[in-house]
C-alpha cells in the first residue's frame, strides 16, 4: 500500500510518499521560517497563502522523488486539524481534489495522531505505549491503545512546552524559532547558577504547568537586563540552561509517575514514547531515556527530522487508518480544535 501525505497545519508545507512496508519514498518539508521571522511568530494569513503558493509543486516533487505516478497510490492523507485553519483548508482541499479526480480514498488525519503514530513507522513499536506528546501547541500524556484509541492521562493547565521554550527564548533575545536556539544556548550554560521553579513536581496527578516557570524566567531576565541579542552572553546561556534543566525535571517527574500508572493499569511494560517538535531536544531525550530505564522499559523517540512537523507522519497515519478499512467522506470539515480522545478509531 502506498499513501501520499500532506501537512499544512502550521508553518511547514510538507508532502511525503510512504509505503505500508514502513518505507519513506519521499519526505519534503518546505519551511516558512524566513517569511514569519520578521514577526517573531507564525502569522496565520501569511502561512495560508504560502501553503497555497507552494503545495502543488511540492506534491509534484514528492511524487517524482518517490518515482511513482498517481495510478500507484492507494490513498491521499491530509492533516485536517487541529491547527491554523486557513492552512489546514489548503491541504484538505488539495487532497480532496486529487482523491476526487483519481477516485482514491481520502483520509482526514488528526495532526496529533500523526505525531503519536510516528514511532510505529520508524521503529515498528507495538500497542500499547505511553506517549508524551510535546509540541508548540500541545503537552499531554496519553495511553496509546490502538489507532484512534487514546486515553488522556494528563496535560498542561496553561502553556505547552514548546510555547514555554519559544517565549523564554524571546525573553532571552534568542533568535526565532525559540526551541532549537534555546537548546543551543543552553549547551554550555551553567544550569545551577539560577534557581527556577519546577511546577507540578511531586503532585499525584499527571498534569503540567509552565506559565510560572516562564514568569520566573521573565523576572530573572529583567534583573539581568535581558533580552540581549547575544547568544554568546553568559547570562543568556546560564538562564537558558536553567530553564531547560527545570523543564527536564518536570517532564522526568511526570513521566516517572505516568509510567508507574500505565504499567499498573495495563500490567505491561510498554515503552515510553516521546513525540512532537520538542522531542527533537537532545537534553530532554537524554533525561527521558534515564526515566524509562529506571522503570525497566525503554524510550522510543523518532529521528529528529520526524519529530518536527512533516508529511511522512501524516501519510503513515493514513496508512494505519486505511489498513483498518477507515476512510473519510469528501465533505469532511477541517477542525481547528480536535482533541485526540474525540477520534473515531477502530473498535
Ligand atoms: O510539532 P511541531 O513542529 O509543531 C507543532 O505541532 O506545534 O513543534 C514545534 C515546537 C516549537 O515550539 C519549537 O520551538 C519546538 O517544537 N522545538 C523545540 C526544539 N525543536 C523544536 N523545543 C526545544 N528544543 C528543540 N530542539
Ligand atoms: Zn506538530
Amino acid at each position: 500500500m502506498i499513501v501520499l501525505g500532506i501537512e499544512t497545519s502550521c508553518d511547514e508545507t510538507a508532502a511525503a510518499v510512504v509505503t505500508d512496508g514502513r518505507e519513506i519514498l519521499s519526505n519534503l518539508v518546505l519551511s516558512q521560517l524566513t517569511e514569519h521571522r520578521p514577526y517573531g511568530g507564525v502569522v496565520p494569513e501569511i502561512a495560508a497563502r504560502s501553503h497555497l503558493d507552494h503545495l502543488d509543486s511540492l506534491i509534484a516533487r514528492a511524487m517524482a522523488e518517490a518515482g511513482i505516478g498517481f495510478e500507484q497510490i492507494d490513498g491521499i492523507a491530509a492533516t485536517a486539524g487541529p491547527g491554523l485553519i486557513g492552512g489546514v483548508f489548503v491541504g484538505v482541499m488539495t487532497a480532496k481534489a486529487i482523491a476526487a479526480a483519481r477516485g482514491l480514498p481520502f483520509l482526514a488525519v488528526n495532526h496529533l495522531e500523526g505525531h503519536a503514530l510516528t514511532v510505529r513507522l520508524t521503529d515498528g513499536v507495538d500497542f500499547p505505549y505511553l506517549l508524551l506528546l510535546i509540541s508548540g501547541g500541545h503537552c499531554q500524556l496519553l495511553a496509546v491503545e490502538g489507532v484512534g484509541r487514546y486515553r488522556r492521562l494528563g496535560g498542561t493547565l496553561d502553556d505547552a512546552v514548546g510555547e514555554a521554550f519559544d517565549k523564554s527564548a524571546k525573553l532571552l533575545g534568542l533568535p526565532y524559532p525559540g526551541g532549537p536556539s534555546l537548546e543551543l544556548a543552553a549547551e554550555d550554560g551553567d544550569p545551577c547558577r539560577f534557581d527556577l521553579p519546577r511546577p507540578m513536581v511531586g503532585r499525584a496527578n499527571l498534569d503540567f504547568s509552565f506559565s510560572g516557570l516562564k514568569t520566573a524566567v521573565r523576572h530573572k531576565a529583567h534583573d539581568l537586563g535581558l533580552p540581549l541579542e547575544d547568544p554568546e552572553n553568559h547570562d543568556v546561556k546560564d538562564l537558558a540552561a536553567a530553564f531547560q534543566a527545570a523543564v527536564g525535571d518536570v517532564l522526568a517527574d511526570r513521566c516517572r509517575r505516568a509510567l508507574a500508572r500505565f504499567q499498573g493499569d495495563t500490567g505491561r511494560s510498554g515503552p515510553l514514547v516521546v513525540a512532537g517538535g520538542v522531542a527533537a531536544n537532545r537534553a530532554l531525550r537524554a533525561r527521558l531515556t534515564a526515566v524509562a530505564e529506571t522503570a525497566e522499559t525503554r524510550l522510543v523517540a523518532p529521528p529528529i527530522k520526524l519529530c518536527t512537523d512533516n508529511a511522512a507522519m501524516i501519510a503513515w497515519a493514513g496508512i494505519e487508518r486505511l489498513a483498518l478499512g477507515l476512510r473519510d467522506p469528501l465533505d469532511f470539515a477541517p477542525r481547528p480544535r480536535w482533541p485526540l480522545e474525540d477520534l473515531a478509531g477502530a473498535a
